[in-house]
């Protein structure tokens, strides 16, 4: 059983803490958010993450799990001190690490040479030199990236496919191993930099990946081919895979753009031209591009003002997360473009810098639109009935991005139904 602090309560290093206290270790958790603390340790959750309230309560309700916003009445005998800042992108694409450099002068006092301090946050090449520049003499500094999705971060906690260490020459902290003990996947020990580049390699991956399923979905469509038959067919070659390699509205989220910008950035800096991914960056942003041209040639023969009802507001289901949601992005363009806009999403409270009204139901968001553009597959939406639709909306047509609405039996109601990927009818 170890000795751990988890600096920073957010997405991760919540998921994090709760993950390793379930594993057995004593962890307290610290963030300078006072609020967030003090709904932390009565063990009310500050993200959605299904599995996350009960290990929470669970944990905390034992003990072996705490949290403070003030570190310096604590002793320094954590054997491990984890990272988990966040790292947002700079106008120039780069990271900004003032709140992961701020942390560890926050924390210096607890750090002896014990005491290992280890990097979760996703940071550039170079960042684990940097930290060791700024922690006492002794201190052993140690990478961990992370692999969480967001809407199944303690399933991926506690089922990595890999567990990645960068650390100065390539031996792993015992304490950290010790930490991990429990998982049987393999544990990659490198280099600092190869860690820190493992991770942006791992999203910059994933987003080309996505970004060629969309282009394959519009290919599709003009070659009246089936696309969920093409990538079920292509995905099944092992060496292609059938994860993130579904077409939708375009990649969005905390990560995927950050992390893509990010590397660019420094691929850029270091005169090496990571052309495949400049692209896949250039494809997501006209995959929500021609998705707002066509909506907006969908109802280009209303006469009044058109009403587009945006279903999935999050940048994908399962979270309530709308940082750069295609949904968000869509509707820009389209407000900007001078329709009108209602979105609805089940996990969704606060509109952020969505450029509609927020509705708090399907049936609200649908009323007097003309037009249903679904952009997540939350469950949701997949058993909205049509004879609502065709209650509800003044000119009843969808646009299904994500293929999840039973084509057949909509057209068969009355409803005109598109969805990318096949050809139009
Ligand atoms: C991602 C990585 O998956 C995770 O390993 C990393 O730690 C953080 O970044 P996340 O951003 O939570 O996780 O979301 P993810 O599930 O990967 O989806 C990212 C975006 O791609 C979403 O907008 C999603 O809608 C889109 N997507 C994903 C697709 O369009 N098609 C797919 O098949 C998968």
């Amino acid at each position: 059983m170890s000795k751990i602090l988890v600096v920073g309560c957010g997405y991760v290093g919540l998921t994090t803490a709760v993950g390793l206290a379930e594993l057995g270790h004593r962890v307290m958790g610290y963030d300078l958010d006072t609020n967030l603390i003090s709904r932390l340790s009565s063990g009310v959750p500050t993200i959605y993450e299904p599995g996350l309230p009960e290990l929470l309560v669970k944990n905390t309700q034992s003990g072996v799990l705490s949290f403070t916003s003030s570190v310096t009445n604590e002793g320094p005998d954590f054997d491990l001190v984890f990272l988990c800042l966040p790292t947002p992108s700079r106008e120039d694409g780069t990271a900004n690490l003032t709140y992961l450099t701020s942390a560890v002068s926050q924390v210096r006092i607890l750090l002896t040479e014990h005491t290992t301090v280890v990097i979760k946050s996703t940071v550039p090449v170079g960042t684990a030199k940097l930290i060791k520049s700024l922690v006492p003499e002794g201190v052993t500094i140690a990478s961990n990236p992370e692999f969480l999705r967001e809407g199944s971060s303690v399933y991926d906690f506690f089922h990595p496919n890999r567990i990645v260490i960068g650390a100065q020459g390539r031996v792993a902290p015992k304490s950290l191993l010790t930490a991990y003990e429990n998982f049987s996947v393999p544990i990659v020990v490198t280099s600092h930099e190869t860690a820190e580049l493992i991770k942006y390699s791992a999203n910059a991956f994933l987003a080309i990946k996505i970004s060629f399923a969309n282009e394959l979905a519009f290919l599709s469509e003009r070659t009246n081919s089936d696309i969920d038959d093409l990538i079920y067919a292509v995905g099944l070659d092992t060496r292609i895979g059938i994860n993130h390699l579904n077409p939708g509205p375009g990649w969005g989220g905390s990560c995927f753009p950050k992390d893509t910008r990010e590397l660019l950035a420094t691929a850029q800096k270091l005169g090496v031209p990571m052309q495949t991914l400049q692209a896949a960056v250039s494809s997501n942003e006209r995959t929500m591009e021609a998705l707002a041209g066509r909506i907006l040639s969908l109802v280009d023969s209303i006469e009044t003002t058109p009403v587009v009802a945006i279903l999935g507001l999050a940048f994908k289901a399962g979270t309530d997360d709308v940082r750069e949601s295609p949904s968000t992005k869509v509707a820009e363009l389209l407000s900007g473009a001078g329709l009108s806009i209602k979105g609805y999403d089940p996990l969704v409270v606060k509109s952020g810098s969505f450029a509609g009204v927020l509705c708090s139901s399907i049936d609200e968001c649908l009323a007097g639109s003309h037009i249903a553009v679904l952009m997540t597959d939350a469950e949701e939406f997949r058993v909205i009935d049509p004879t609502d639709v065709l209650r509800l909306m003044v000119t009843p047509q969808v646009l299904d991005t994500r293929r999840i609405l039973g084509a057949a039996s909509w057209a068969s109601s009355g409803i005109t139904h598109h969805s990318l990927g096949f050809q139009e009818v």
